[in-house]
């Protein structure tokens, strides 16, 4: 009997691992001056294909709230909601570094609080690194989870969780206000922090944070001053259609790709020439 395909799509467990990247290869990129990119993913199918592509970091963002889940925003997803997408993710990813989103509502409250969220997106999904929302405040946060093991990228500047009290999706950092952020930035390395994921911040701020940090900066909305940049990949790919923010570079028209080939399908369907012969036992 002839072995068939996995029905509905199979694990890709079969090839062997390759080095994972660490943090400190990260440090060590900034250092010789390496940029890099990241980027999130939600599944096994994008995880595995943006490993091969290269990309040394993965986040499995609280964005899943509005790229998977439907949501308007990032606030009501859970740890239970992501949990399982973290762990698709690992598993697929045979090279890339992991960060789970911690989300809103399961850090905030207390340092004992944000470590046992974390703990279980590394127990129960086998994330590399966890990464949570604000400034010198998370410095608590930070110094536990650091000093437990758990490296912590810290995001600065426009943190959507904070987006109803910060009056909406608005620059950060402008004006007098830079220093605040510069402060920040060096609170949250001093707290152990291995990377800070700045967003939506005038580029000669981010810049300026950047040199001033020795751990790598990783900018959204942040100019090309950062060490990294990363972006959505819904965005990047451009499955997601209407109005952009203007940070966003569409590298490719994924809605129009999955949009022909669903219609294709379905007129194949229809019309009876599909399935064929060659896809019949
Ligand atoms: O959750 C997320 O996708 C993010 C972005 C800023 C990359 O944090």
């Amino acid at each position: 009997m002839t072995e068939q395909a996995a029905p509905y799509g199979g694990a890709l467990t079969a090839a062997p691992p390759r080095k994972r990247v660490r943090i400190g290869h990260l440090r060590e990129m900034k250092q010789r001056g390496e940029k890099w990119a990241m980027l999130t993913a939600y599944d096994m199918y994008t995880a595995a294909t943006f490993d091969e592509a290269g990309i040394p970091v993965l986040l499995v963002g609280d964005s899943a709230s509005n790229n998977v889940y439907g949501n308007e925003t990032s606030l009501p997803v859970s740890v239970d909601e992501l949990l399982p997408l973290v762990r698709a993710v690992t598993r697929s990813a045979r090279r890339a570094l992991v960060i789970a989103d911690l989300p809103f509502g399961s850090y905030q409250a207390s340092a004992e609080q944000c470590f046992h969220t974390a703990v279980r997106f590394m127990k129960e999904a086998g994330a590399h690194a966890v990464k949570l929302e604000g400034g010198a405040e998370m410095a608590e946060q930070v110094e536990l989870l650091t000093r437990s093991g758990i490296p912590v990228m810290a995001h600065i500047g426009f943190t959507p969780q904070r987006e109803h009290s910060l009056g909406g999706y608005r620059v950060q950092g402008r004006g007098e206000d830079s220093q605040r952020l510069i402060a920040e930035a060096k609170a949250l390395e001093a707290a152990g922090a291995f990377a800070l994921l700045i967003e939506m911040v005038p580029g000669e701020v981010a810049a300026e944070i950047t040199r001033s940090v020795a751990i790598p900066t990783v900018g959204i909305g942040a100019g090309n001053g950062c060490d990294a940049q990363v972006l959505v990949w819904q965005d990047m790919a451009g499955l997601r259609t209407g109005r952009l923010p203007r940070f966003v570079k569409q590298y490719a028209d994924v809605h129009a790709v999955l949009l022909n080939a669903a219609q294709d399908y379905a007129a194949d369907v229809a019309a009876g020439t599909f399935p064929g012969p060659e896809h019949t036992f």
